[in-house]
């Protein structure tokens, strides 16, 4: 089978003075094409930290990430930033709004980045916002909006660029259960019909059923990852 995202042998250790903390320890994972795929384990497990590698954030300590068969340790500056930018969204565990920025502005920044025109940045970033019931917001500051309504907005900032890769780092984790429902429904119809695939770390046991493939993690390893189609 071929796989979008194949990871081998990777590990992350962070020096901390004189510490060292191995965050991730020879995880070995693959997620396949038009998948939802689901990572969860225990606070401070790694969940964050490999999608940040998965992600080109970060690089690994050792170990290889190939997403369609590409080392991403081999890719230039250039190439690496093109695929963040293009490529991959994320959806943040603490959202990383831009806080001068209004909810529109933080969408049609990101299409900037991926070198959008300015009219077609301002159209997908009111149509999204519409998708996520967030249209009449759209010119407020992250500060203006509750919890959950800066979470919905950084989904749909995810979303602007057309990934092909969705990582997400617990999207649901503020939001009630009506709004959890519309952000997985939301991944589906990406899956079926744009051949997206979606990562998230979740904790909601009702969510993960909506998922193709459970990652999950232990201590920096990889405790069990289960199939379901
Ligand atoms: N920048 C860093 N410097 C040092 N240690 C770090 C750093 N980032 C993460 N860690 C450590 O690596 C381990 C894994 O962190 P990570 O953020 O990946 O956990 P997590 O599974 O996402 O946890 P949570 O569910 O709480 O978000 C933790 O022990 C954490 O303390
Ligand atoms: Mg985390």
């Amino acid at each position: 089978m071929d796989y979008l995202i194949h990871t081998e042998n990777l590990s992350k250790f962070y020096d901390v003075g004189s510490v060292k903390y191995n965050a991730l320890q020879g995880v070995d994972i693959s997620v396949g094409y038009n998948e939802l795929a689901a990572i969860v384990g225990p606070s401070g497990s790694g969940k964050s930290t490999l999608l940040h590698l998965i992600g080109g954030l970060d690089r690994p300590s050792s170990g290889i990430v190939r997403v369609e068969g590409n080392n991403l340790s081999e890719l230039s500056e250039q190439d690496l930033a093109d695929y963040r930018s293009k490529k991959v969204g994320f959806v943040f565990q603490f959202f990383n709004l831009i806080p001068y920025l209004s909810a529109q502005e933080n969408l049609e920044l990101s299409m900037s980045i991926a070198r959008i025109n300015k009219k077609e940045r301002k159209t997908r970033a009111l149509e999204l916002l519409k998708v996520f019931g967030l249209e009449s917001l759209a010119k407020k500051k992250p500060t203006e909006l509750s919890g959950g309504e800066q979470q919905r907005t950084a989904i749909a900032r995810a979303l602007v660029n057309s990934p092909s890769l969705i990582l997400a780092d617990e999207p649901t984790g503020n939001l009630d259960t009506a709004s959890s429902i519309v952000v997985m429904d939301a991944f589906r119809e990406l899956i079926e019909k744009r051949k997206v695939s979606v990562i998230m770390v979740t904790h909601n046991h009702e969510l993960m059923k909506y998922c193709d493939r459970i990652i999950k993690l232990r201590d920096g390893k990889l405790e069990s990852m289960e199939i379901k189609k």
